[in-house]
């Protein structure tokens, strides 16, 4: 049906080998597939970074709420353009989440000063999102958090191996949370990563991975554990040796594919930075090196995007819509939500192109022809 998918999984006979040698091994979760998963992670983020896989980015969000001691009473300031997942575990802990805007038309981050606006004397964590793979200015939030004594959770989903001033993403806060959901740009499947530089809120996390137990089965496979006691309550929330094998893979070819997707981009933007109706966001951040994980764009205010939508499908290019507001939801219509004027002006033009590193350059033409028709250029 489509001539040009959104994304498309960057998988080859490597992955599948990497499975059937798990598939053999006969060790299916939880072992050293594991473990070098998550050293090869540290490796690749540096700063002396300890890492623990997980089953999701919602996971790591989760474990880092709870390990950070937040619940009823406690506001979290989370930005007003991201997907659900930052809303839902706020709320899930019994927190209050507050919205932070974006910060402005171009760049589509948070920034210190709108996170700044949404503090009172209950703020006990900030999420921030580094959108699309494109950081936030870190040097300013690190300092706002560290002034006023609030944590800070970087939701790292769209960024493994995107930089400020050099320094990996997911080693700015107290936490990374990393995502490796099929379309994210090391892909697993489901899968994620926490990250932290301090070894109290590693060892708390790897806690509530696994029921809060002190050795794992594979230590007493290996004979270097008899038994186990639990050290606080834990959940389940583990991934296994399939997805970390893959994640090895993955995290192999994350810097070529990551490269390529920039190429792909750069091409988007020659093809499209001239055209009526259309604007590109981030194209001015200083101090970062973007891994470019969607390609948003905004449409002008006259435009229909269910329209365009519909005409993008006819030429055969699926697009997509990253993300719509949380007052729109019908759980969050009650709750009390603040306003964000400009991501909800966003979350109702926003339109997001095809991008993922193995599409040829030849195809973002076709995509930005496609596009250019549809708007009538
Ligand atoms: C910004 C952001 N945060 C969190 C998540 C949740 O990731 P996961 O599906 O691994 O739980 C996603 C996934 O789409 C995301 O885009």
């Amino acid at each position: 049906m489509w001539k040009v998918e959104l994304f498309a999984p960057n998988y080859d006979e490597r992955e599948s080998q990497a499975v059937n040698e798990v598939l053999d091994s006969r060790w299916l979760t939880m072992g050293e597939k594991t473990k070098t998963f998550e050293s090869n992670f540290s490796e690749m983020l540096g700063e002396n970074v300890k890492c623990t896989a997980l089953s999701s980015a919602t996971a790591a969000l989760h474990i880092s709420l709870m390990a950070l001691d937040i619940g009823e009473g406690d506001e979290v300031i989370i930005p007003a353009l991201t997907f659900v997942a930052d809303i839902n575990v706020v709320r899930i802990v019994g927190a209050t989440p507050v919205l932070a805007d974006c910060s402005s038309y171009s760049d589509w981050n948070v920034s210190a000063e709108t996170i700044e606006r949404q503090i009172s004397e209950k703020t006990k964590a900030v999420i921030i999102v580094h959108f699309a793979g494109y950081p936030c200015q870190m040097d300013e939030i690190v300092e706002l958090c560290n002034d006023r004594g609030i944590a800070l959770i970087e939701d790292v989903a769209h960024a493994p191996g995107a930089t400020y001033k050099g320094q990996k993403c997911g080693t700015f806060g107290d936490y990374g949370c990393f995502s490796f959901f099929t379309n994210k740009n090391l892909s697993v499947g489901e899968g994620g990563m926490l990250s932290s530089k301090s070894e109290k809120l590693d060892q708390q996390g790897k806690y509530f991975r696994s029921h809060g137990m002190t050795a794992l089965t594979l230590d007493r496979h290996k004979g270097r554990a008899i038994t186990y006691d639990i050290a606080q309550s834990g959940l389940n929330y583990r991934i296994d040796e399939i997805r970390s094998s893959l994640g090895l893979v993955q995290l192999d070819k994350l810097s070529l594919a990551n490269k390529s997707r920039k190429v792909l981009v750069e091409r988007y933007i020659l093809n499209l930075k001239d055209v009526k109706g259309i604007t590109i966001p981030f194209l001015e951040l200083k101090n970062i090196e973007s891994v470019y994980h969607i390609f948003p764009l905004l449409l002008s205010e006259s435009i229909d995007r269910v329209d365009l939508i519909g005409k993008l499908k006819v030429e055969g290019i699926q697009s997509s819509i990253h993300y719509p507001a949380f007052k729109d939801f019908t759980a969050f219509k009650d709750i009390g939500l603040n306003s964000a004027s400009i991501a909800e002006d966003i979350a109702m033009r926003e339109l997001t192109l095809p991008l993922y590193p193995t599409m040829g350059l030849e195809q973002v033409d076709f995509v930005c022809n496609g596009l250019k028709k549809s708007l009538g250029n």
